[in-house]
């Protein structure tokens, strides 16, 4: 089992904390030159942080790779003014483009561990983004923090009945690459169908500050603004960049 093939457990797991969507909307009040109107999320896995935009009124659009996280956010999304595509964050074609604002904050982005593959991606959504927008792109860090080192939720109830737990684990990281091998292991009890755990191991890249300014560079499209701590409320300088597992960098359609 994968976690990305049971989106309910998923979405349970990974549920956005309540103020955060609001302090999206602030952000792009403050940010994005004329109306927002259009979100996108290039990988929007159940719809997590596409739901909450579409109850405040705004069209949503997502993108996933994976079919049965597709379903799950249409399923979410029924009734709401929106589109749910098929297909890759670094070639997306979506027919509501082009938006005002892009939201990835939920750390796809270290799923791509070469540079190319993250240009690719930052291609892409600027393809589909206005001038004037933003794009708020979470990326994780070459923090300092102790390896191995683990994370572990709490028990969290399920919409359909049951719990389930999630823990984090780095197990290994290579500085001069950037890529930390992380372990997820998930605890279910009474969720139907699902076996009481499940574990997989996958990597992430981390960028540093430096890395981060020059692979934006490359992209014309694109200024590099403000850079906050995840809970979007912070802006994190050079020197805090390695004290925060991750950070989001506000991204300026030019
Ligand atoms: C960490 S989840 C984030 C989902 C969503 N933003 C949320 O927080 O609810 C990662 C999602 O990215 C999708 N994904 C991974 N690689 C992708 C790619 N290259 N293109 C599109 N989606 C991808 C996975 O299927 C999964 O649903």
């Amino acid at each position: 089992v994968d976690l990305y093939d049971r989106p309910d457990v998923y979405a349970a797991l990974r549920a956005p904390q309540p103020e955060i969507p609001e302090r999206i909307c602030a952000l792009a009040r403050a940010h994005v030159r004329g109306e927002v109107r259009k979100v996108l999320d290039p990988a929007c896995g159940p719809a997590n942080w596409l739901l909450p935009m579409a109850q405040r009124g705004y069209f949503v659009a997502g993108n996933d790779l994976s079919p049965s996280m597709v379903r799950a956010a249409r399923v979410a999304l029924a009734g709401h003014d929106a589109e749910i595509a098929r297909g890759d964050m670094r070639d997306l074609r979506l027919a509501s483009a082009p938006f005002d604002l892009a939201i990835e904050v939920s750390g796809t982005s270290g799923l791509m561990l070469e540079r190319r593959d993250l240009l690719a991606h930052l291609r892409s959504v600027a393809s589909v983004l206005r001038s004037g927008g933003l794009f708020l792109m979470m990326v994780f860090t070459r923090d300092s923090g102790p390896v191995p080192s683990a994370w572990e939720s709490g028990e969290i109830p399920l919409p359909d009945g049951g719990l389930a737990s999630v823990r984090y684990e780095v197990m290994s990281r290579v500085d001069h690459t950037g890529v930390e091998r992380i372990r997820r292991t998930v605890r279910t009890h009474g969720v139907q169908d699902c076996p009481p755990q499940f574990a997989e191991e996958y990597s992430v890249r981390t960028w540093t500050w430096r890395e981060l300014h020059s692979l934006v560079a490359e992209v014309p499209e694109f200024r590099l603004g403000t850079v906050l701590d995840d809970d979007l409320l912070h802006p994190i300088d050079e020197p805090a960049f390695a004290d925060r597992p991750e950070v989001v960098a506000m991204l300026h359609r030019v």
